[in-house]
C-alpha cells in the first residue's frame, strides 16, 4: 500500500428504501474526510454505493410487482442521485449486482473454501430479514401483544431451517481479540471498541454464509443451490470496487477507514476482519461507528411517518448548512436529535453572526475604502502575531481531529479562529484606522483577508460551496490551494479587486 494514499468508504446502502437523513449523514461525513485528505496531499479514494442482494430486497421488489433487477436498477439510481444532491466527491459508485463484484465475491469464497474455512451443514435458528442477520436464542424476546419473536433491533425474526455453508468464525475468536489488542485504533469510538471486545469474549458461533430458499444473491461457486449470505457479499464491495482480485487493489488496500452506523458495527468489526484474515488479506485500518439521529426527539421510522428527506432540508436551508449542522451539532459517535430549532440556531449564531459577519464586514470595508485593492503586508506588529500565526498553529490539531473522526472538534477549532479574527477586527477598528493611518489600515485589512482565505480553506471539506464562494470573492479558488497554504501567505492574488459580497447567510427569524 502506497503511504500517500487514503481510502475511505460509506456502507453500501440497501435499495429497498429511498435515501433518508441517516444515509446522508454517513455519506457527508465520508465526503468531508475525503476532501480533507485530498487537500492535505493524499491520493484519495472515496467509495460509496448500493447493497442490492438478499431477501429484503427481493421482497421489496415483489411488493412493487417489479422484476428484481429492474427494481434495484431504479432504486440504485436514487442513491446515485443523492451523491450529486449532497455534492459528494466520491471516486466510484459500487453496485453489488455488477459482474465485477460477483466475481470478486466468488473469488474470496473459493479462497475461504481452499483454506478450509467453510463447511456444509444445516442452519437452525432465528433470522431477521430487516437486519439481514442471524440471532441466538438468548437474544430473542417475545412481543407481549403480537406474540411475535423480536430481535434486539426491534425487528421481527423468523425461524429458519435449511442446508447452509458455514464460516468457521468460532476459531477466530482469540485471533480477533489478539488483533484488537495489537491494533488499538481499529475500532472507534472507544465505547464501541469495548462493546465489540466483550461480545467477542463471550464466544463466537460459526456463521451461516449461504441460503437455499431464495435466489437473489451471488451464486456459491460449484453449488448452484446456494446463494451467498448478503453480508458476506456486501462487505466484499470494499475490495471489488478497487479492482480485487487484480493486484491493483493494493494501491488503496487496506482501507484507512470504514465509516458505519452503530447498528452495523459487528458486521464490520467482527465478521469482516475474520473473513479477511481467513482469506489471507489484511484487515482495514479502522472502523468508526457513528450514532443515530432522532427527529424532534422521536425515533425515525417509516411507520411513524417522520422520515427526514434530505432533499427537503436542503431546499429549505441549503446544502452546506445541512452539512455543517450534522457535523457540528453532535460529536461524531454520539446519537443526536434533529430539530429545526437547533438547525436555525446554528445558522443564526455560528454561520450568520460569526462567520458571515466576519467575511461581510472585512470585505465590505476593503471594497468601499480601498477600492477593493490589497497591497503586500508592510509590517507585522506584535499584536498581529497571534492572529497571523493562529491558522498554522491549529493545522496539526485539526489533522489529529480528522484522524479520530472528531468533526465537531475540527469545527470548534475553526470557530475559535473565526472568533479571534472577529476580536482582531474590533480591537484594531480598521474603519478608524482608515481615517488616522492608512498604511496601518491596509496591513490590518490585508491580514484579515489572508485569515479569511485560510478560514475558507479550513472550511472547504465541510462546506465546499460556501468556501469556494468566499475564496472567489478574493480572487482565489480551492482548485489551486491546499492545506499547505495554511502555513504561507504568497497565494494571495494582490492584483485582484475584492468584491463586496452579497449576504452569505441570511438570519432566520
Ligand atoms: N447494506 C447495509 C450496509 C452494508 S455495508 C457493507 C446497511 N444499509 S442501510 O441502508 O440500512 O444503512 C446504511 C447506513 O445508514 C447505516 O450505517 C446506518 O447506521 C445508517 N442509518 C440509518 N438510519 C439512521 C439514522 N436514523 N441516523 C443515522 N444513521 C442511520 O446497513
Amino acid at each position: 500500500m502506497n503511504n500517500n494514499s487514503f481510502f475511505v468508504t460509506t456502507p453500501i446502502y440497501y435499495v429497498n428504501d429511498s435515501p433518508h437523513i441517516g444515509h446522508a449523514y454517513t455519506s457527508i461525513a465520508c465526503d468531508v474526510i475525503a476532501r480533507f485528505n485530498r487537500l492535505n496531499g493524499k491520493k484519495t479514494m472515496f467509495l460509496t454505493g448500493t447493497d442490492e442482494h438478499g431477501l429484503k430486497i427481493e421482497q421489496a421488489a415483489k411488493k412493487k410487482n417489479m422484476d428484481t433487477k429492474k427494481f434495484v436498477d431504479q432504486m440504485s439510481l436514487d442513491f446515485k442521485k443523492l451523491t450529486k444532491i449532497l455534492n459528494l466527491s466520491n471516486d466510484f459508485f459500487v453496485r453489488t449486482t455488477e459482474t465485477y463484484h460477483k466475481k470478486a465475491s466468488q473469488h474470496i469464497w473459493k479462497i475461504l473454501k481452499k483454506n478450509n474455512e467453510i463447511y456444509l451443514d444445516k442452519y437452525k435458528g432465528w433470522y431477521s430479514i430487516s437486519d439481514e442477520a442471524y440471532f441466538n436464542d438468548d437474544e430473542i424476546t417475545t412481543d407481549e401483544k403480537t406474540k411475535k419473536k423480536i430481535a434486539p433491533s426491534g425487528n421481527e425474526v423468523q425461524w429458519v431451517e435449511e442446508e447452509s455453508y458455514f464460516f468457521k468464525l468460532s476459531k477466530w475468536q482469540d485471533k480477533l481479540l489478539d488483533f484488537y489488542k495489537k491494533n488499538p485504533n481499529f475500532i472507534g469510538p472507544d465505547s464501541r471498541r469495548n462493546e465489540v471486545i466483550s461480545f467477542v469474549k463471550n464466544g463466537l458461533n460459526d456463521l451461516s454464509i449461504s441460503r437455499t430458499t431464495f435466489s437473489w444473491g451471488v451464486e456459491v461457486p460449484d453449488d448452484k443451490k446456494h446463494v451467498m449470505y448478503v453480508w458476506l457479499d456486501a462487505l466484499i464491495n470494499y475490495l471489488s470496487a478497487i479492482g480485487y482480485p487484480d493486484k491493483k487493489y493494493k494501491k488503496f488496500w487496506p482501507a484507512d477507514v470504514h465509516i458505519v452506523g452503530k447498528d452495523i458495527i459487528r458486521f464490520h468489526a467482527i465478521y469482516w476482519p475474520a473473513f479477511l484474515l481467513a482469506a489471507g488479506i489484511e484487515p482495514p485500518k479502522r472502523i468508526f461507528a457513528h450514532g443515530w439521529w432522532t427527529n424532534e426527539g422521536k425515533k425515525i421510522s417509516k411507520s411513524l411517518g417522520n422520515v427526514i428527506d434530505p432533499n427537503e432540508i436542503i431546499k429549505e436551508y441549503g446544502l452546506d448548512t445541512l452539512r455543517f449542522f450534522l457535523l457540528r451539532e453532535v460529536p461524531f459517535g454520539n446519537d443526536g436529535d434533529f430539530s429545526k430549532n437547533s438547525l436555525q440556531r446554528r445558522i443564526n449564531n455560528d454561520l450568520a453572526n460569526d462567520l458571515g459577519n466576519l467575511v461581510q464586514r472585512v470585505l465590505t470595508i476593503v471594497d468601499k475604502n480601498l477600492d477593493g485593492k490589497l497591497n503586500k503586508i508592510k509590517k507585522i506588529r506584535k499584536n498581529d502575531k497571534k492572529i497571523y500565526d493562529y491558522p498554522k498553529e491549529i493545522l496539526k490539531k485539526i489533522e489529529i481531529n480528522y484522524e479520530k473522526q472528531e468533526f465537531h472538534k475540527v469545527i470548534e477549532t475553526i470557530w475559535k479562529l473565526i472568533s479571534e479574527a472577529n476580536k482582531y477586527v474590533d480591537e484594531n477598528a480598521p474603519w478608524q484606522l482608515l481615517k488616522d493611518d492608512k498604511e496601518r489600515a491596509g496591513d490590518v485589512l490585508n491580514i484579515l483577508v489572508l485569515i479569511i482565505a485560510k478560514i475558507a480553506i479550513f472550511l472547504a471539506p465541510i462546506m465546499p460551496n460556501i468556501s469556494e464562494n468566499i475564496l472567489n470573492k478574493i480572487g482565489l479558488s480551492i482548485k489551486k490551494l491546499s492545506m499547505k497554504d495554511i502555513s504561507g501567505d504568497n497565494f494571495l492574488n494582490i492584483d485582484y479587486k475584492i468584491e463586496k459580497p452579497e449576504i452569505i447567510f441570511q438570519k432566520i427569524e
